[in-house]
C-alpha cells in the first residue's frame, strides 16, 4: 500500500482542496480518504472551470476515484445527501464512488441544535463538537446504525487489508494544526485530530506513508471567537479584502495575520511534512507586503519586513534549511489562478 497525506499547517483554509484536487488528477490513486472532521470543513475546489464547495465528500469523487469518509470523521447524513445531490446536479458521477466507514460517528439533529447555541468558541455550528463528545462518552450513533447510510458503508480493514492491499490512497485532512484538539490553541480548537498521525487512526499503516503535503498560506487567517488580527492594521485589512478571506462554510470574515515562521516550523515537523506548499503569494504581491513573524509568543510579536518577494521566499527557505530529509517547498498562488 502507498499513502500520501494532505494536511493543513495553520488554522484551516490554506488551500488543501486545491492541492488534493491537483494530486487526484495526476497521482494515480485508487482511494481518497478523509480522515478527520465533519461538515465544519469547506473545501473549495475549481473543477473544469466550475467552483464546488464540498464539506463531507472527499475530492477524489471529481475524478471517479473511490472516496471514503473515514472513521476519524463525524458525518451529518442530512448534509451528506445534500452534497451528493449538488455534485450530481453539477454533473459529477457519484454512483459506486462514495463510501462511509461503518464505524464513523453520526452528527444528529440534537448535536446541531446544541452547537448552534455556541458563543464562546465561534464554532461553525455544524454539530461537530457535540458529536465527538458523545463518541468519546460512548453514547454516540454509528453510521452502521443509520438505515439510509447502509448503501454507502465500507469496512476499512476489509478494504485495505483483504480486498486491496496494494491500494494507493490519498489521505485528505480537514482543519489544521492550529485548530487541532491537542496541539491547537485550546479551547479555540476543533474537536478532532488534524495531524498526519490521525491517518493511522483510520486504518492506514505507517509503513505505507510516502509523501506528506503540508499546506500553508503566505499569511495566516483564522475564523472563530478569539482575537487573532491586531487592531487598526490597514495592511492586514487589505489582505483580507484582496485574498477574499471569507469562511467557505459560514461566510464569516477571516481574521488575518502575518505568516508565523516558528509556528509553521513546529507544524511542519510535527506533521512529518516533506512537501511544503505556500499558497496565495499573489495576494501579497498585490498588497506589496512581505512581513513574517518569527517568534513563538504572539504577544511579543517579532516582525521581519521584506520589500521583495524573492527575499520573503529566501527567508522561508532558510527556515527549513536544517531539515535533513528530502524537503521541497512549492510556492503557489490562489486556487482560481491555476
Ligand atoms: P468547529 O470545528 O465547528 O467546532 O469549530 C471550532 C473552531 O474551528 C472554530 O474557530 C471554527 O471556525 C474553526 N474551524 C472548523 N472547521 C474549519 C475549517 O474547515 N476551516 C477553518 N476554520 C475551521
Ligand atoms: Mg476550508
Amino acid at each position: 500500500m502507498i499513502a500520501d497525506v494532505v494536511v493543513g499547517l495553520q488554522y484551516g483554509d490554506e488551500g488543501k482542496g486545491k492541492v488534493t484536487h491537483h494530486l487526484c488528477r495526476s497521482g494515480g490513486y485508487t482511494h481518497v480518504l478523509r480522515f478527520n472532521g465533519g461538515c465544519n470543513a469547506g473545501h473549495t475546489i475549481f473543477h473544469e472551470g466550475r467552483k464546488f464547495i464540498t464539506h463531507h465528500i472527499p475530492a477524489g469523487v471529481f475524478f471517479g476515484i473511490k472516496s471514503i469518509i473515514g472513521n476519524g470523521c463525524v458525518l451529518d447524513p442530512v448534509q451528506f445527501f445534500r452534497e451528493l445531490t449538488e455534485l450530481q446536479e453539477g454533473g459529477i458521477r457519484t454512483e459506486g464512488k462514495i463510501f462511509i466507514a461503518n464505524n464513523c460517528h453520526v452528527i444528529t439533529d440534537s448535536h446541531k441544535e446544541e452547537d448552534g447555541k455556541d458563543t464562546t468558541i465561534g464554532t461553525t455550528k455544524r454539530g461537530n463538537g457535540p458529536a465527538y463528545r458523545d463518541k468519546y462518552d460512548r453514547k454516540g450513533l454509528l453510521a452502521k446504525e443509520v438505515p439510509e447510510l447502509k448503501p454507502y458503508l465500507i469496512d476499512l480493514y476489509d478494504e485495505f487489508y483483504v480486498k486491496d492491499p496494494d491500494a494507493k490512497v490519498l489521505c485528505e485532512g480537514a482543519q489544521a494544526f492550529g485548530l487541532d484538539i491537542d496541539w491547537g490553541d485550546y479551547p479555540y480548537v476543533t474537536s478532532s485530530h488534524c495531524l498526519t498521525s490521525s491517518v493511522f487512526l483510520n486504518g492506514i499503516p505507517h509503513t505505507a506513508i510516502r509523501d506528506v503535503w503540508g499546506v500553508a498560506k503566505a499569511y495566516e487567517t483564522y475564523v472563530g471567537a478569539k482575537k487573532f488580527q491586531p487592531d487598526n492594521n490597514i495592511m492586514l485589512d487589505k489582505i483580507q479584502q484582496v485574498g477574499q478571506e471569507f469562511g467557505a462554510t459560514t461566510g464569516r470574515v477571516r481574521q488575518c495575520n502575518w505568516l508565523n515562521l516558528s509556528f509553521l516550523k513546529r507544524s511542519v515537523l510535527m506533521n512529518s511534512v516533506n512537501k511544503l506548499v505556500i499558497n496565495k503569494l499573489d495576494v501579497l504581491k498585490e498588497t506589496e507586503t512581505w512581513n513574517v513573524i518569527n517568534k513563538d509568543d504572539r504577544d511579543k510579536n517579532f516582525y521581519e519586513f521584506f520589500s521583495k518577494e524573492i527575499d520573503f521566499k529566501e527567508r522561508i527557505i532558510k527556515e527549513f534549511d536544517s531539515i535533513q530529509t528530502p524537503f521541497e517547498i512549492i510556492f503557489s498562488q490562489s486556487p482560481e489562478q491555476i
